[in-house]
């Protein structure tokens, strides 16, 4: 029993310790947090914008494949116009590569379980990284309808031949699923300071 208090009050400390607390102002979380939803939101433009454009040329199947070739370089060149690392990345994942770090990991989590509370709140959030970083990190929820087409219920509102294409293209694809209002991942934007 006292092994058990004595382990436990040594986690306790031991996470305590860990965590450096902000010493960011008030002003400054307000500032990074209206940027980084500035990029989230420029971004988010740009790759929908593109996707409907192929949607409507070529159908789900087309723009499956042309997301595939476009949303890293895209969201690539925003970053070089930003001065910023614009990353797109979830706990359910199409493409590897969008991988969340340990960091984004536990916020992907803290999100999920927020999400599922009776009243969440799914608020970005701004986080001191070192001197001269900051990093900005804001949830992404299932919208609207187009989304469920590559990230829905197959034979249901997502049609098989479709995701046939998608499939072939990330063989270990996870995010599929998603109902309208779930959490489908996080932006997570690598600001300087
Ligand atoms: C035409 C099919 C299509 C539609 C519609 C679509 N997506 Fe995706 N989504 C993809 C593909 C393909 C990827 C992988 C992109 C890449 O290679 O980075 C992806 C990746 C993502 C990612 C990055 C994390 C990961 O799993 O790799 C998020 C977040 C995401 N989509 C959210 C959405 C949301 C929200 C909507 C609706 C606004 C949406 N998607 C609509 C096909 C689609």
């Amino acid at each position: 029993m006292m092994k058990k208090i004595f382990l436990l009050c040594s986690i306790t400390v031991f996470v305590i310790s860990c965590q450096r607390k902000s010493t960011l102002t008030d002003e400054q979380v307000e500032k990074y947090t209206k940027h980084g939803k500035e990029i989230a939101q420029s971004s988010f433009k740009a790759l929908s914008s593109q996707l409907k454009q192929v949607m409507q040329a070529g159908g789900v199947k087309n723009a499956a494949s042309y997301c595939n070739v476009a949303a890293l370089p895209l969201t690539d060149s925003l970053s070089n116009k930003y001065n910023a690392v614009i990353k797109r990345t979830s706990l359910k994942l199409r493409n590897p590569k969008n991988a969340p770090d340990s960091l984004e990991a536990k916020m992907l989590a803290m999100y999920l379980i927020m999400s599922r509370m009776r009243n969440p709140v799914m608020v970005p959030k701004i986080l001191e990284k070192n001197a001269q970083e900051v990093q900005f990190y804001a949830p992404i929820m299932i919208k609207s309808e187009t989304c469920l087409k590559c990230h829905g219920i197959i034979d249901d509102t997502m049609q098989r031949e479709d995701y046939g294409v998608i499939a072939e293209l990330y063989p270990n694809d996870a995010a599929i699923g998603y109902k309208l209002g779930d959490f489908r991942g996080m932006w997570s934007i690598t600001l300087k300071k």
